[in-house]
């Protein structure tokens, strides 16, 4: 597995993250617990040392899976927990809410949600514009003073909402969105990222699911499944996505054997951000993890692939419709 340290810590994850949103069931259509704890261990078995989660992943229910499942896995120290604060939720309807108040109660919820007494790296949700942002800059100092949390991150922040966080706090990541079809932080994050010393754990690698190789026309989704309102998978929009996903999975093969899959988290993980993060739900869907790692796109593959994508889309749309209100 390939490693990153965390700026400023002594902390070293995996650069390929677990993401649990879909383990909490909530806008995935449902949750399986026996299966959510199986595909966190195959993923620890494989490598991988971080775990991505929130509150508001299924209201609780992901951080609680989440603990469980480390629980019984043992080796705590060993693996690292990342989540989140900073929303609120009342009858499903989630809304933005970073006052301190807030981050000191969500921090006790968490710690006995996961079941842990420290959280690894810890993230506010999303940027709350009513909270001016040193005042939950400062409160995240101040869990790091008292040791509830080791490491800080915002998620979802512009540069300029980062540049006001940080003249009250050190940071030390930033969560954003990134993948083949989602590139917004290639203009400004990135060299921002690399600029301030602060490490990249992006988030949606496979673009909900677009890029894993597996997505059909045909593909059915139940329940509060998100992707029933996602842009991307509407017409004549899927089409487009999907043509290029195929187009992009035949270079992939072509040139390195590789899968859709395995190409679209490498070239998340070569574009130069250093953790990239893979929602899954299933044990079998982490089976492809060691594909991932030990080889490396280069430039024409990239030249190729946006050549694919300018042929294919010609109507792109962003990740923007998952932003809670404000
Ligand atoms: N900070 C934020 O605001 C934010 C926002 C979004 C996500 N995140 C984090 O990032 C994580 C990843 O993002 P994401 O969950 O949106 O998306 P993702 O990684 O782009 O896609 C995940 C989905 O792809 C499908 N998939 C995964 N592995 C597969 C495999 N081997 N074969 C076939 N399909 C596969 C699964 O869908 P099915 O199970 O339905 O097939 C899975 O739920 C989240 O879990 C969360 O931890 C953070």
């Amino acid at each position: 597995m390939e490693m990153a340290t965390i700026p400023g810590t002594d902390i070293e994850v995996s650069r390929i993250a677990l993401g649990t949103w879909a383990i909490g069931g909530w806008m995935w259509g449902g949750t399986e617990e026996k299966a959510s704890i199986e595909t966190i261990h195959i993923a620890l078995d494989k490598g991988v040392n971080l775990v991505d989660t929130a509150p508001v992943y299924g209201f609780g229910r992901s951080e609680e899976i989440v603990g469980r499942a480390l629980k019984q896995y043992g080796r705590r120290d060993a693996i690292h927990i990342s989540t989140k604060a900073g929303l609120e939720w009342q009858n499903g309807n989630v809304r933005r809410n970073a006052l301190p108040s807030r981050i000191t109660g969500e921090v006790e919820d968490s710690l006995r949600r996961l079941q842990t007494d420290v959280i690894d790296i810890y993230f506010i949700h999303w940027p709350d514009p009513k909270v001016p942002f040193e005042e939950t800059a400062r409160v995240m100092e101040r869990l790091k003073d008292q040791g509830k949390i080791r490491a800080c991150g915002v998620s979802n922040f512009s540069p300029e909402q980062m540049d006001v966080f940080r003249q009250a706090a050190d940071l030390q990541l930033c969560q954003p969105p990134y993948n083949i079809f989602e590139r917004g932080i290639e203009e400004d994050i990135l060299p921002y990222g690399k600029e301030n010393r602060i490490a990249l754990m992006t988030y949606g690698a496979l673009c909900r699911g677009l890029l894993s190789g597996k997505m059909t026309p045909k593909r059915e989704f139940s329940g509060d499944d998100l992707r029933k309102q996602d842009p991307k998978f509407q017409p004549p929009r899927f089409e487009h996505y999907l043509s290029a996903a195929a187009r992009i999975e035949q270079l992939a093969r072509e040139r390195y054997q590789k899968t859709l899959l395995a190409a679209a988290v490498r070239w998340v993980l070569d574009m130069g951000v250093e953790i990239a993060i893979w929602g899954g739900r299933r044990p079998e869907q982490m089976h492809p993890i060691e594909d991932i790692v030990g080889w490396q796109i280069d430039e024409d593959f990239k030249k190729a692939v946006d050549e694919i994508l300018w042929e294919t889309i010609p109507d792109p749309v962003g990740p923007e419709f998952m932003a809670p209100p404000a």
